[in-house]
């Protein structure tokens, strides 16, 4: 999105800006003194779940999710949305309870917005937090043999497609909407505690494409292992009826030529690696000497983790 406007603006015109403008991030990073940095980012979409007040909380946690994926601690924010002009005014309010409530929870204050009217409603947030300019997250920086590791399940792609047409279990979706309204605030706490430097948050490049981005920017490759991935209850079943967003075909297209799957894995399988995560968890690359840290951190404070692979030399990203 930003090549357009790639040679309008010369980084070193911006020596404070620390991440935004050479190699694409989660969000924006501008350093104020030797203590402070600011992070910027921003996202909206369309309704990805039938109730409203879900639909804005997950929504809201989607958008905060990219300041933890640097690291940051999110404070200030204000609403994006787009609505069509016929939506009752209580499913309106539900939606921005919903943002609201998250941020809330979040410590973040929403403090203004803008709404234009629209026929397809979308919503988001604009979200700020403070960074140390020396200690954050980027998606560059794995070395070989560091463990990966990811913090939420995956799956929501093909079990929201599923609900849209009226084929999914309704406590198939509870499980979706639940991960995906949980907040990636103490995952990236604990990330920070360890001294992790390479997270990204999986979302709509799927786990195979975020992970490349990781790969591709740390100039490494990565193996992952098929049967160590988490998956919510639903997610199978829903993928073996090849129920799939468009958005996973897309990244089939644009990532399959950098992973070399194991021939034993099906088409389905490696489908369900494609498929558009909203709100998913975070992928972080864990240096093996602490690795045993984290894992206490995380078990001490029930932070869900799954070790699902580790960092390679080799430039492409293999699934066995
Ligand atoms: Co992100
Ligand atoms: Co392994």
């Amino acid at each position: 999105m930003l090549r357009p406007i790639q040679g309008i603006f010369q980084a070193s015109e911006y020596p404070n800006l620390l991440v935004g403008l050479d190699e694409p991030d989660d969000a924006a990073v501008w350093q104020i003194d030797e203590e402070k940095a600011i992070v910027i980012t921003t996202d909206f979409f369309t309704p990805v779940v039938d109730d409203p007040y879900d639909y804005g909380a997950i929504a809201a946690a989607n958008s905060l999710s990219d300041i933890y994926a640097m690291g940051g601690k999110p404070f200030l924010a204000l609403n994006i949305a787009a609505l069509p002009p016929n939506l009752p005014t209580e499913v309106l309010a539900e939606i921005l309870r919903g943002g609201a409530e998250k941020a809330r929870e979040a410590g973040v204050v929403i403090a203004g917005g803008h709404t234009i009217q629209d026929q397809e409603p979308k919503y988001g947030l604009v979200a700020v937090g403070f960074v140390n300019p020396k200690r954050f997250f980027r998606k560059g920086g794995a070395k070989p043999g560091d463990l990966l590791t990811l913090t939420k399940p995956l799956g929501f792609g093909t079990t929201t497609t599923a609900l849209k047409r009226g084929l999914a279990k309704e406590e198939d979706v509870s499980e979706a909407v639940a991960w995906m309204k949980v907040l990636n605030r103490q995952a990236a706490e604990i990330a920070q505690q360890i001294g992790v430097t390479t997270a990204t948050d999986i979302t709509g490049y799927s786990l195979l494409g975020h992970a490349w981005e990781i790969a591709s920017l740390s100039d490494v490759g990565l193996r992952l292992h098929f049967d160590a991935l988490p998956f919510i209850r639903g997610a199978k079943a829903y993928a073996a009826q090849f129920i799939f967003p468009g958005g996973a075909f897309d990244n089939r297209l644009y990532f399959q030529e950098h992973v070399r799957f194991d021939p034993k894995l099906s088409e389905v399988e490696q489908m369900l690696l494609f498929d558009p995560q909203t709100s998913g968890g975070l992928l972080l690359a864990v240096d093996p000497a602490q690795w045993q840290i984290f894992e206490q951190a995380a078990q001490n404070l029930r932070q869900p983790y799954w070790l699902i692979g580790e960092v390679t030399p080799h430039g492409v990203i293999e699934v066995d």
